[in-house]
């Protein structure tokens, strides 16, 4: 039996020894050590042995299989350095190849032609104001001095949810709203930029959808030079120093006296040219006075409190600016469009 051991042993140490990996390891693992193994066979034939030879021959059966499960963890050990080796060998880095190039966005020139009108306003000291776009007729139109019937409502084709609630059609709501919800009736000074809807056919210059950035100044002794010096301020920081404006009467409702602001063209410098109908100017935006009736309507008393107002289109800003044809290139997204703007970041 003894000897029976021995053999067993030599065998099995050999077998490891030669074992290729970790898996014909296991495989010698199980035959040798495993419940079917050899050895196990060995302790149950120690049912015949006499009672001073059985522990002898149990503290041997012992030694062998301890033996035999070191040798193993050896060389596991042994197998698993080699393999960690082979792998570090098979995937070196070669570190000073040069990167693949990461393909990144960029804001979309809209974003950046609000940001920018943001940016230089609250650089004059004004807040951003927000507004819901599904809208109350009466802020979108009543509190802005245009009563149910009033004509000049045809000037902006609504999309009407019900007789009450529309798709707003101008960010001026929300100088109603912020007029309104000011407590202390004390001076205001806001820009809200905003998306707007009309039920226009969508073509190069119109859209059913746009944006528009509103503003607003309510105070005591605000007047219309100041409503001119800060779009004078706004046209040569956003379109260059050599831009001249001129303002022109028109009309609104919630403004008296209302103006529409031209700058000078850039392409011609002012002699006419088919960007400007040949006329030097081209239109921006509309503005003026906030009419008596709108101060009254949200709470401000007219004799104490002026103000100016003005309203003005982003995409209409950033094609004057950029030399964009056409309106839909905004809402198409066409990378090849979005891509030029990106060295404007
Ligand atoms: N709400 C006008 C529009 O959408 C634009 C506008 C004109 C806004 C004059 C104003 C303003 O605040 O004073 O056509």
């Amino acid at each position: 039996m003894q000897e029976r051991l021995q053999e067993l042993q030599a065998e099995a140490l050999k077998k490891i020894e030669q074992s290729a990996n970790v898996k014909e390891l296991n495989e010698v693992r199980v035959a040798y050590l495993g419940k079917k193994g050899p050895i196990t066979e060995v302790l149950r034939g120690m049912g015949k042995l006499s009672a001073e030879e059985r522990p002898k021959m149990g503290a041997l059966v012992n030694e062998v299989r301890e033996k035999i499960s070191q040798k193993i963890e050896e060389k596991q050990a042994e197998l698993e350095d080699a393999a960690v080796a082979e792998k570090l060998a098979s995937e070196t880095i070669d570190v000073t190849l040069p990167g693949r190039p990461v393909k990144v966005g960029t804001h979309h020139p809209l974003t950046k032609m609000i940001e920018e009108i943001e940016d230089l306003f609250i650089g004059m000291g004004y807040q951003i104001a927000e507004g819901p776009e599904v809208e109350q007729d009466y802020y979108n139109f009543e509190a802005l001095n245009l009563p149910k019937g009033h004509p000049a409502r045809d000037m902006q084709d609504s999309f009407y949810i019900t007789e009450e609630i529309l798709l707003r059609t101008h960010t001026s709501p929300v100088q109603a709203r912020t007029m309104e919800e000011n407590q202390s009736k004390g001076s205001i000074r806001i820009i809200c930029p905003g998306k707007v809807y009309r039920r226009d056919n969508d073509d190069a210059t119109h859209s059913h959808q746009f944006m528009q950035i509103e503003g607003l100044v309510v105070g005591e002794n605000i007047r219309m030079s100041d409503l001119k010096g800060t779009l004078e301020v706004f046209a040569k920081k956003i379109f260059g120093e050599d831009r001249e404006i001129r303002l022109r009467p028109s009309f609104f409702p919630f403004t008296e006296p209302s103006v529409e602001m031209d700058i000078s063209c850039k392409i011609c410098g002012g002699t006419g040219c088919n960007v400007c109908k040949g006329t030097g100017w081209i239109e921006i935006l509309g503005a003026g006075m906030v009419h008596p009736n709108v101060l009254q309507m949200t709470g401000y008393d007219p004799k104490k409190y002026t103000g100016f107002a003005f309203g003005m289109g982003p995409e209409r800003i950033a094609m004057l600016k950029y030399g964009i044809d056409d309106i839909r290139h905004f809402y198409t997204n066409d990378v090849r469009f979005l891509k030029q703007f990106a060295k404007h970041e």
